[in-house]
């Protein structure tokens, strides 16, 4: 792995400050992680002000880390991609900034990354442990299950994905954050939630799932959250375990319902899934149960690698071809996109810089 083009990739869209670095294949040879959850759990939610105050400690440090192992591996750095957004503007300002000066003092291109779009090319990142099938190409369908977004997509080339469906309400990140307050389980919700949960042998609990009767790919997670609120008011200390897991099965089985659905419209085979709720196990085994109904295939990147870190944004920065362009633009940096850049069954371009839809880029 020594001698490698490297790219650098810094994510600061939430509560995680990170950076990485990757080569052109994909793969992580540095990947640094400060996860903010201390700052953060007395509050028992991400607080934008100490998410910003935190990024601007914690990731020059992290870059030195980074340097430090281009020496020791003997690499060279080609380039930086930084998250552009959507997220916390105050948070991804921290990054930007960073990733500009940086880029600038090294003359290095730089390319900022839409988030979503980093979620969607960690499937296909190389770890130690861990590589994507050989030949796994484009068209596929892909799952996108985050804190503050959840849709299905058909990704058409790695750079350019079709929206088919969303959440109408809340994502399902959210749901989980959400139900975990409601049983005072702190924070972050969603692996405290998995952990807290316990499958009923009798299974007493079952919540109904929204219908979305207009046929869309789309789903719907507000409901869930009243009527978990409204069985916990009934229910016995010792039940809470078996209301989690229902709730926590009423998300998955609506998630796969959806993808169920989308393998059906689009006839395609294959199945990404992306996110950190991706993270969550249940959800993996009740998608690759239904994959294989369908008989077709699944591909799950490992927990670490939905949750939010910097190795994706370095790949969908390599994806968008930063390290051919050999340009920076400081005004393309000025301002975080604190929304996604999502249009309906159009196509979203991954790549801020691209021609193919520059009226989808910002919100
Ligand atoms: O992708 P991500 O790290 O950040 C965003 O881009 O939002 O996703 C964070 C979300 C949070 O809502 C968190 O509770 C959820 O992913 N999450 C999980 C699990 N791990 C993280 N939800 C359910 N089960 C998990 N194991
Ligand atoms: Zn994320």
């Amino acid at each position: 792995m020594s001698g490698s083009e490297l790219v650098l990739g810094i994510e600061s869209s939430c509560d995680e400050s990170a950076v990485a670095l990757v080569d052109a294949d994909g793969g992580v040879h540095f990947n640094a992680i400060y996860s903010q959850v201390a700052e953060h759990a007395p509050f028992r939610g991400v607080v934008p002000e100490l998410a910003a105050r935190a990024h601007l400690a914690r990731l020059p440090p992290l870059l030195n880390a980074a340097l430090e192992a281009v020496q020791r591996q003997d690499g060279r750095l080609v380039g930086v991609a930084v998250t552009q957004g959507p997220g916390l503007g105050g948070a991804l300002l921290c990054g930007l900034h960073l990733a500009q000066g940086f880029a600038y003092a090294r003359g290095l291109p730089l390319v900022g990354v839409d988030h979503l779009q980093a979620h969607l090319a960690a499937p296909f990142l190389k770890t130690a442990t861990y590589a994507p099938p050989e030949g796994w190409q484009a068209p596929y369908l892909a799952l996108l299950v985050s804190g503050g977004h959840t849709a299905l997509y058909r990704v058409r080339t790695r750079t350019h994905r079709e929206l088919l469906g969303q959440t109408r309400d809340d994502a399902a990140g959210e749901a989980f954050d959400k139900a975990a307050s409601l049983l005072e389980l702190g924070f972050p919700g969603g692996p405290a939630l998995e952990a807290f949960a316990v499958e009923d042998p009798e299974n007493a609990f079952r919540f109904s799932r929204t219908k979305i009767k207009d046929g869309a790919l789309d789903m719907s997670f507000s409901g869930l959250k009243t009527a978990l609120a409204l069985a916990l008011e009934r229910a016995r200390p010792a039940e809470r375990p078996h209301l989690a897991w229902a709730y926590q099965d009423a998300i998955a089985q609506s998630l796969a319902k959806v993808v169920d659905a989308g393998l059906l419209q689009t006839g395609e085979t294959r199945v990404v899934i992306a996110g950190g709720v991706a993270a969550n196990g249940h959800l993996r085994r009740v998608l690759s149960e239904g994959a294989s109904r369908r008989a077709a295939t699944l591909l799950v990147p490992p927990a670490q690698l939905c949750t939010d870190n910097a190795a994706m944004v370095a790949l969908a920065g390599w994806d968008a071809g930063l390290a051919r362009m050999g340009c920076f633009d400081t005004q393309q940096m000025l301002e975080p996109w604190t929304r996604a850049p999502e249009r309906r069954r159009g196509k979203v371009s991954g790549h801020p810089l691209s021609s193919s839809a520059p009226e989808a880029q910002k919100v």
